[in-house]
Parts: structure tokens; C-alpha cells; sequence
């Protein structure tokens, strides 16, 4: 049942093109300029004429919402917040019926995020759920939602469900600008088409496995990682560190490049490998020059960048090559590497990848 490979999580990883173009299977159709997601569509007036969109989730989910909020922010120019659902239902939040709730769980049952989506719901937002599992609890107390339909995810540390449900996420956030009139026709049509060639894109980032494998060899005994990013590669450095994490037990910290001088760059030295995600986008300048802000402190530089760099591979102990798209798509592409580090580290450390110590697939308690 794992296909062949060695463990599931190595399985899902390698299934994400298939997974990536299931999920937009029947939704998406570039070539016409169709973007139909069915959950959305007796809602799609709420959604435009939202005043905000809340975002709730924990975990990799969390990060996924993270992504989400560069997203709609950029196409459709509506106000977002990004909620642990833990916190989010202990805080008395400030809620009404012009607040459109976005709850993202793979399993659909993480109890934060279902007692979040109840006390939403009491208070008159509309609950649109972006769930994994077909008929658990998080779609049945929702008013709507988008299945991510990356089927069955086994490994405890979440891949294909992740770049699934940022997938949905994306379509939304096209939908939801093109329809505000804040993303215009043509541009929403480039989008579209880039978005269809995203399988094909991360079957060629995948093909960077053995190059990650040497990586890893090299850094395994680490005790320590950072994971740096920038824009919408921010919350793929959080996630980053969290697979790192949770299946080889290293501890890692992602932050938003900038943040590091701002304390974490106290910790680097020659011991420490620093994960840039450096690809050629809007930040890129900026992420450069927080290269070589680690280098002058001797930290070790694994950088994923865009295909054909140049300037950070002068810089880099290693760097990853990845196929170029468009900014706002490249989570779904550069988190592939990062997934395969964490899991070749792990592999290499005896870890049990697909069930790591003291955690669960679903968080059923809080
Ligand atoms: C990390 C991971 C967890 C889950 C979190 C939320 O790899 O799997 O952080 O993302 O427990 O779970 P779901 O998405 O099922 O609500």
C-alpha cells in the first residue's frame, strides 16, 4: 500500500503532482477561463462583500492560512487575520455576520478548530470549511467548503494535504479578486494558466531529490536549524522548520528573514545551517543581502532558489534549483525541497517518519 516506497510520507511526497491536479480537477479550466469551486458558489456573495476574511487552523494548516493571507490580500484587496484556532476560542474575539471564516484542517476533526468554527458560528459569521477528509466532523458543521481531494494522507507529517489545501486556497483567493474586479480579466486569465502548470512544475522540483539526499548526509547530525523566507516564502520557512521538527526531533525556527537581526542572529556560527528560500521574486534583492548577513557570521547556507540563479550560488553552500512561477504560486513548489530535507534527515537519523514520537494524525483533544 505504500506504493513501493519506504515509508508514506515519502509516497505522499512524491504523489503531489497527481495530488495538486486533482484538486483543481474540474474547477480549474484555463484554456476557457472557467474557476468553478461548487462549495463556494451559493456563498460567492457573502465572500465578495465580506469586510473581512478570518483564517483559522493550527499546525501545518495554520501555515497554509498563513500563505492564504498574502493571497487574498493581493488579488482580492480584503483584510485578512490568521487565527490559531486555540487561541482564537479563548480570546472573546470581536466577530459578526460580515466576517467570512475560513477553517483549513486536514483531518477535520482537530477539536481547536472545531470549537473556533462553533463560537464563529454563534456569533453570526459565515463558516466556509477547506477539509481532507470527506464527511468528518469540520464539514459538517460548516455552512460551506472546498474538499482539497489529495486522498488519504497516512504520514503524520503533513505533505500532499498541505500543498492541497493552498491549491484551494489559490483558486479561491482568483475567484474571489476576479469577481471584486480587483484582479482584471487578462491578468486573471495569465494566472489561471500558470496555475495549470503547476503538477508539471513540482514533478520537476521533485527530480532534486538526490542533490537533498547528499544535503542531508552532510547536516544530520545538526542540533540546530533556521529557516528563512520572505513574503509569500515566509510561511513555507515556518513549515519548513516544522517538518524538520517533528519527524527527526532537531530543533529549527523559521522566521521572516528580516526578523533574524532582530535577535536570531545571535545564534549563527559555523555550526549552524540556515535555509534560505531565495527565489527570484520581489524579495529576492532583499533576501540576497540576508545571505550574506549570515555568511560574514560563517552560518552554513542551503539555499532553494529559482532555476539559472547565479548570485546566490556564488554565496550558498548549496543551493536547490526549483522551476520559476508566478510569486504567488511558489509555496506550492518551494516546500517540496524542504519536505524531502526533513524527511532524508530523518530517515538518516533512525527516526520513525511516518509516526514520530508523541504525535497523532488527529488532534481530537485540545
Ligand atoms: C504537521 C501536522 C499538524 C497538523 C495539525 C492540524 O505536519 O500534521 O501540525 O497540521 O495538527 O491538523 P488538521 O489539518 O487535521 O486540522
Amino acid at each position: 500500500e505504500k506504493g513501493g516506497y519506504e515509508h508514506f510520507m515519502l509516497k505522499e511526497i512524491n504523489e503531489q503532482p497527481r495530488s495538486i491536479a486533482d484538486c483543481m480537477r474540474g474547477r480549474l479550466d484555463a484554456q476557457n477561463g472557467r474557476l468553478v469551486l461548487g462549495g463556494l458558489r451559493d456563498y460567492m456573495n457573502k465572500f465578495q462583500n465580506a469586510d473581512r476574511i478570518i483564517i483559522t487552523a493550527c499546525g501545518t494548516s495554520w501555515h497554509a492560512g498563513l500563505v492564504a493571507e498574502y493571497l487574498f490580500e493581493e488579488f482580492a484587496r480584503i483584510p485578512v487575520e490568521v487565527e490559531y484556532a486555540s487561541e482564537f476560542r479563548y480570546r472573546n474575539p470581536v466577530l459578526s455576520d460580515k466576517d467570512f471564516i475560513i477553517a483549513i484542517s486536514q483531518s477535520g476533526e482537530t477539536a481547536d478548530t472545531l470549537a473556533a468554527i462553533e463560537l464563529a458560528k454563534s456569533k453570526g459569521a459565515t463558516i466556509f470549511g477547506v477539509c481532507n477528509v470527506v464527511g468528518s466532523s469540520i464539514p459538517r458543521t460548516t455552512h460551506a467548503g472546498s474538499y482539497t481531494h489529495a486522498g488519504p494522507e497516512i504520514g503524520v507529517a503533513s505533505t500532499k494535504a498541505f500543498t492541497a489545501q493552498i491549491s484551494v486556497l489559490t483558486m479561491m483567493a482568483l475567484k474571489l479578486g476576479y469577481k471584486r474586479g480587483t484582479l482584471p480579466e487578462n491578468r486573471y486569465m495569465q494566472l489561471l494558466s500558470e496555475l495549470e502548470t503547476i503538477p508539471s512544475k513540482v514533478e520537476r522540483a521533485l527530480k532534486m531529490n538526490d542533490k537533498i539526499h547528499e544535503i542531508a548526509k552532510e547536516y544530520k547530525d545538526a542540533r540546530n536549524f533556521l529557516y528563512l523566507g520572505r513574503g509569500y516564502n515566509f510561511p513555507v520557512a515556518l513549515e519548513g522548520a516544522l517538518k524538520l521538527k517533528e519527524i527527526s526531533y532537531i530543533h529549527a525556527e523559521g522566521y521572516p528573514a528580516a526578523e533574524m537581526k532582530h535577535g536570531p542572529i545571535a545564534l549563527i556560527d559555523e555550526e549552524m545551517p540556515v535555509v534560505f528560500i531565495a527565489t527570484k521574486d520581489s524579495s529576492y534583492e532583499k533576501v540576497v543581502s540576508n545571505i550574506q548577513e549570515v555568511k560574514a557570521r560563517k552560518g552554513k547556507i542551503i539555499a532553494v532558489v529559482t532555476e539559472g540563479d547565479t548570485v546566490v550560488k556564488n554565496m550558498a553552500d548549496h543551493v536547490i534549483e526549483i522551476p520559476a512561477t508566478e510569486e504567488a504560486f511558489v509555496p506550492l513548489i518551494s516546500v517540496i525541497p524542504l519536505q524531502q530535507l526533513s524527511y532524508h534527515i530523518a530517515v538518516m537519523r533512525g527516526c520513525n517518519v511516518d509516526q514520530p514520537r508523541n504525535l497523532a494524525k488527529s488532534v481530537t483533544v485540545e
